[in-house]
């Protein structure tokens, strides 16, 4: 065909405009060439404000809740005490009541190497009303501290929630500038949904527990007054058998709490909950899911009991991703993918899942990798509408830096990766649609780098276009 000069030109100009825009587009998705600051992520020093010791003798520090049963109707509240027990006691009461509620926890204590840890409390309240905003205390005489909280709204299809997702976030410059960046996002998160490694204790010498306090000094400003819901990763093992701690998550252990009994898990590392619409499964990347595995039983349990017509929205969490383009820790969660992909989680219609680790972002197709066998050899991943799409959130911030290194070209099933620091938010609309919007820190709070309308597996099963922006 003969192309007149007109259309000629117009070729040239569209193809000009494409090849400097600043996404890439390869075999796969797009990947994003945003331009960011390339400055060594480093811990904030002990004696940065959002480490500071709250005032007065004893005061409780590093103050935390998640959820605290099944659904939505029981908070578990932590904090610490650095001098001495204390009270266990918390008080609580509904916004602008009078009646005021009290229930007493636990006291825990660890040692790890040369370190020794403060008076870790734990108290559970319960029996709370659902979408009500409660205040509490920890604390006495002088150095009583005060917070509030919403629970959730009771579970159910068409009640709109919104999560926050964050991962790996660690205790760096960057790591503030993602929590202040969630903090600030007009899209505001009700519930954080943390995919794993927290403090990063373990990279300083003999795991300096001292960094755990701080870390838990320094997201009090949030998870004070929103639940976090925990997934472990491998910076709470905290194994190391050279100095004598053969105890992995110990730490962690002491210091968060999940409510796994109420979803007859068997350990606190993979448990479920149901927060308004949604049923969300928390695996644990670092404890046996072969089968006949504890895991394993409980998740080939736990699959068939979620109701999706009072929890439309299923959502897992992990740490080590199962579809993951960069290069770092690549094939890390290949052998949990063969265990659970085909038989769990398209079988049962996954919406999202979530992970972190690499210390990027990504967003996948809808894909699954599900017709090998050793006979047919056939393993390249494929557009599957009954699978989840993957997302790695692992950007928190954290000290080791960003994974910048991809693999090329970017795989199809990949739609859009960026090594940027972020987090996420998951807007769940009704029992059809949620938005997610991805944010990177260099930008203002309210711009969205990646965003897409995910339609619901079992009730709205239709493709989503990708709708990613860079
Ligand atoms: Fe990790």
């Amino acid at each position: 065909m003969v192309l007149i000069p007109k259309t000629k030109n117009l070729i040239i100009f569209v193809s000009l405009i494409l090849a400097f825009n600043a996404a890439t587009l390869c075999n796969g998705g797009i990947t994003s060439r945003f331009v960011r600051k390339l400055a060594a992520a480093t811990d904030m020093p002990l004696n940065s404000d959002v480490f500071r010791v709250p005032p007065g003798y004893n005061a409780p520090q590093q103050v935390h809740i998640t959820q605290g049963d099944l659904e939505g109707e029981a908070m578990i509240i932590s904090w610490v005490r650095m001098d001495e027990p204390g009270s266990s006691k918390v008080l609580y009461w509904i916004d602008g009541s009078n009646q005021k509620h009290s229930a007493n926890g636990k006291i825990t204590k660890y040692k790890y190497y040369n370190y020794t840890s403060g008076f870790i409390h734990h108290c559970t309240i319960r029996r709370l009303k659902h979408n009500t905003k409660y205040h509490y205390e920890v604390g006495i005489g002088h150095t009583v501290r005060s917070f509030w909280f919403m629970t959730p709204p009771e579970v159910g299809p068409d009640v709109p929630y919104t999560f926050g997702l964050i991962g790996d976030l660690g205790q760096s410059y960057d790591s503030n500038s993602t929590l202040t960046h969630y903090e600030f996002n007009p899209t505001k998160g009700q519930a954080v949904l943390f995919v794993g490694d927290l403090s990063y204790a373990d990279t300083y010498p003999n795991h300096d527990n001292v960094r755990w306090d701080t870390w838990g000094r320094f997201v009090e400003r949030s998870v004070a007054y929103q639940p976090w819901i925990w997934t472990v990763g491998n910076h709470e093992l905290d194994f190391e058998p050279d100095i004598g701690e053969t105890k992995p998550f110990k730490p962690f252990s002491n210091r968060y709490r999940t409510p796994y009994k109420a979803s007859n898990s068997t350990s606190p590392f993979f448990y479920s909950i149901k927060r308004g619409p949604a049923h969300i499964i928390v695996l644990a990347s670092y404890s046996a899911y072969g089968k006949y595995t504890p895991q394993f039983k409980w998740l080939e349990d736990e699959l068939p009991k979620v109701n999706r017509t009072e929890s439309p929205w299923l959502i897992v969490l992990m740490h080590a991703p199962w579809y993951n383009s960069y290069n770092y820790h690549y094939m890390e969660g290949e052998t949990m993918r063969v265990m659970y992909e085909a038989h769990g989680f398209v079988k049962y219609k996954v919406d999202l899942v979530f992970a972190g680790h690499v210390h990027a972002y990504e967003r996948t197709e809808r894909i699954s990798n599900i017709v090998y066998n050793v006979v047919n050899g056939i393993c390249t991943p494929v557009n599957d509408s009954s699978a989840p799409i993957y997302i790695t959130i692992g950007d928190g911030g954290n000290l080791e830096g960003l994974a910048k290194n991809m693999t090329e070209p970017q795989p199809k099933y990949s739609a859009f990766r960026e090594a940027s620091f972020g987090h996420a938010t998951l807007d769940i609309k009704n029992r059809t649609h949620a938005y997610y919007a991805w944010h990177r820190n260099q930008d203002g709070y309210a711009v969205e780098a990646d965003t897409l309308w995910i339609f619901n597996r079992y009730w709205n099963p239709v493709d989503e276009s990708t709708s990613a922006t860079a």
